[in-house]
C-alpha cells in the first residue's frame, strides 16, 4: 500500500497540502501561529467558550455540508478532505460586511469583541440552516458560545435580524457550493495517511478495513474521533498521544439507520449526525440530547467516543443502557456483541482489548407498552456536565410493571444499573406507592462520591426524585391528560 504524507485541505478560498503534521497539533494553532489568521481566538483551550469557533465543511452523502466546530481541541490531521471557513472568508467582495456581522453591529452585538468572531460563525452557520431562526433556536445554535461583557440580549436580536440582510441563497458559499464539491472530491485520493515525527504520528485509514488494520498494527495507538475529549488531554493535560488513529473522516462509521426493531449508530456518528433520527424514534431523547455540550461540540463529539472514554458522567450510557443497547467491537476482522452495561468493568477500565474499536451501536426500539425518559442534573443547564443523568425505561402491562431497566450517571464508578429499584418495580402495579419503594430501593445500588459537582446526599436525593418525577410525568402523560389540561 503507498501512503500519502500530507494532510489536505481547502482554507477559505486556497488549498493547503501539510506536511509533517503532528497527531498533537492543532488546527487552531495552525491558523494563528503558521497561516497568521488571527481572527479565530483562543479563550479557553477547551471547547468551552466558542472564541476559536470555525466552520468545517466535509462531503457526506447528503453533500456538503458546513458544520460551526471548536478550532483549539479540532486536530490539524482531521480537517484532511476538508472546507475549512473562518472568519477571514466570511465578508464579501471589497471587504462589504456580511449579513451576520452587519446585524451585529446593526443590533449592537458586540463590545470588547473578543468572542465576536465566533458568534459571527456560529450565526453563520445557523443562518445559513434556518435562516429565519426563533429565539429559542438562536439560543441552541449559541450554548457553545461564551460573552463576558455584551450579554446576550442584543446578539439574540442580531441572530434572529440577519434574514432582513440577505439570503443564504445569495451566499457565497452557497454559490460555490458544486465547485468547492469538485475540489474537495479531486483531494480523495483513497489512501492512507501516515504523518507527523515519529513520536507524534497521525495516521488516516484509508477506510474502516484499514481502520481495523491499522489498529492490529499499532494496537497501542490513540483512536481519535472527535476530539472532544482527546483534545483536551492535549491543551490541558499536555498529554502526548502519538501515535494516533484517527477516525472523524470515515463516512463509513457514522451510519444512522433504522433497520426492522432497532436503530443502527455507527461509533463515529456525531451527536449532530444521529439527533433527527433518535428524536423520530426516541422523542425522549430529543431534548435531552439538546443538553449534551453546544453545538460546536455536538457537530465534534461522537456516541462511540463518549461510551469509549468510559466516564462515569457521560450522558449516552444511562439513557442507552436503559434501553437495552448493545455494542460491537471489532478487532481485524473478528467482531463481538454485548450488552453496552457489560463494556463498563470499573473506573477507567472498559471491555476492549489493545487494537480493539467500537464499531456500532444497536438500540433497540421501544414497544407500545414501554414508557421512557431520560434527565440530565447540571449545574448549568447548557453546555455542563451532568452531576447526574438518568435512563429510565419500563414496561407496563395492564396496569403491571413487567419489565424495568434503570440506569444512572454519576451515581458510581461507572454508568450501572440500580439492580435493586428495578427488582422493586417488577411485578408491582404502576402505582405511586411502587415508586417510593424503588427510590427507597435506590440507596441500596448506589455509595455516590462527593465532588464539587454535588454532594453524595445531593446526588443520592437527586436520583431518587427523578424515579418520582418518572412516575408523576408518565401517568400525568397517560392516564389524565384531561384533567391536566384544564388544570
Ligand atoms: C465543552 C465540552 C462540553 C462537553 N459536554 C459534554 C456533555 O454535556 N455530556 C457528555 O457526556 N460529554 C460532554 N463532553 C465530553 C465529550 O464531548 C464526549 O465524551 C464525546 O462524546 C467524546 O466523543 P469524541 O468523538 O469527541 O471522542 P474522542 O475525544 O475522539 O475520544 C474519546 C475516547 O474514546 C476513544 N475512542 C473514540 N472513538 C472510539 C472507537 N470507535 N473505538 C474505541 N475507542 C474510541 C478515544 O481513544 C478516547 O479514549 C464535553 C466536552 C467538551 C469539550
Ligand atoms: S478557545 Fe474556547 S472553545 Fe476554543
Ligand atoms: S464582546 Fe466582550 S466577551 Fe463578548
Amino acid at each position: 500500500m503507498t501512503y500519502r504524507d500530507d494532510i489536505r485541505f481547502i482554507l477559505n478560498g486556497r488549498e493547503v497540502s501539510a506536511r509533517d503534521v503532528g497527531a498533537s497539533r492543532t488546527l487552531l494553532d495552525f491558523l494563528r501561529l503558521e497561516r497568521r489568521l488571527t481572527g479565530t481566538k483562543e479563550g479557553c483551550a477547551e471547547g468551552d467558550c466558542g472564541a476559536c469557533t470555525v466552520l468545517v465543511g466535509r462531503l457526506t452523502e447528503a453533500g456538503l455540508i458546513y458544520a460551526p466546530v471548536n478550532a483549539c481541541i479540532r486536530f490539524l490531521a482531521s480537517v484532511d478532505g476538508c472546507h475549512v471557513v473562518t472568519v477571514e472568508h466570511v465578508s464579501g467582495p471589497e471587504g462589504a460586511l456580511h449579513p451576520v456581522q452587519q446585524a451585529m453591529i446593526d443590533f449592537h452585538g458586540s463590545q470588547c469583541g473578543f468572542c465576536t468572531p465566533g458568534f459571527v460563525m456560529s450565526l453563520y452557520a445557523l443562518w445559513m440552516q434556518t435562516p429565519e431562526p426563533t429565539e429559542a433556536q438562536v439560543e441552541t445554535a449559541l450554548q457553545g458560545n461564551l460573552c463576558r461583557c455584551t450579554g446576550y440580549a442584543p446578539i439574540i436580536r442580531a441572530a434572529v435580524a440577519v434574514s432582513r440582510y440577505g439570503t443564504p441563497a445569495a451566499d457565497h458559499l452557497t454559490a460555490e457550493r458544486e465547485a468547492m464539491t469538485a475540489r474537495l472530491r479531486a483531494l480523495r485520493d483513497g489512501r492512507r495517511v501516515v504523518t507527523g515525527p515519529d513520536d507524534n504520528l497521525a495516521i488516516l485509514p484509508a477506510d474502516v478495513d484499514d481502520l481495523a488494520q491499522c489498529l492490529v498494527e499499532t494496537p497501542g495507538a490513540t483512536i481519535v474521533a472527535g476530539a472532544t475529549d482527546v483534545g483536551l488531554w492535549v491543551t490541558k493535560f499536555l498529554r502526548p498521544i502519538g501515535p494516533a488513529i484517527f477516525t472523524g473522516h470515515l463516512e463509513a462509521l457514522k451510519t444512522v439507520a433504522r433497520e426492522a426493531d432497532h436503530l443502527l449508530i455507527g461509533a463515529g456518528a456525531s451527536y449532530t449526525d444521529c439527533q433527527s433520527l433518535l428524536s423520530q424514534h426516541l422523542p425522549h431523547l430529543a431534548p435531552y440530547w439538546d443538553r449534551i455540550a453546544g453545538w460546536q461540540v455536538r457537530n465534534m463529539g461522537t456516541v462511540g467516543g463518549n461510551i469509549a472514554n468510559g466516564s462515569p458522567i457521560g450522558d449516552t450510557p444511562p439513557v442507552l443502557i436503559a434501553l437495552g443497547a448493545e455494542i460491537t467491537l471489532r478487532h481485524g476482522s473478528e467482531r463481538r456483541t454485548l450488552p453496552l452495561e457489560r463494556f463498563f468493568l470499573d473506573y477507567g477500565k472498559q471491555d476492549r482489548a489493545a487494537g480493539e474499536f467500537v464499531e456500532s451501536i444497536r438500540i433497540p426500539l421501544p414497544g407500545a407498552s414501554d414508557r421512557n425518559a431520560a434527565y440530565k442534573i447540571s449545574k448549568r443547564r447548557d453546555e455542563d456536565i451532568s452531576t447526574v443523568a438518568a435512563g429510565l425505561s419500563v414496561t407496563v402491562e395492564r396496569g403491571r410493571i413487567t419489565r424495568a431497566r434503570l440506569a444512572f450517571g454519576g451515581m458510581a464508578a461507572t454508568p450501572k444499573r440500580a439492580a435493586q429499584a428495578e427488582a422493586a418495580l417488577i411485578g408491582q402495579p404502576w402505582a405511586h406507592a411502587t415508586f417510593e419503594a424503588a427510590a427507597e430501593a435506590l440507596a441500596e445500588d448506589f455509595s455516590p462520591l462527593s465532588d464539587w459537582r454535588g454532594s453524595a446526599g445531593y446526588r443520592m436525593l437527586s436520583a431518587q426524585n427523578l424515579l418520582r418525577r418518572f412516575f408523576l410525568e408518565q401517568d400525568a402523560d397517560t392516564t389524565a391528560p384531561a384533567q391536566l389540561a384544564t388544570a
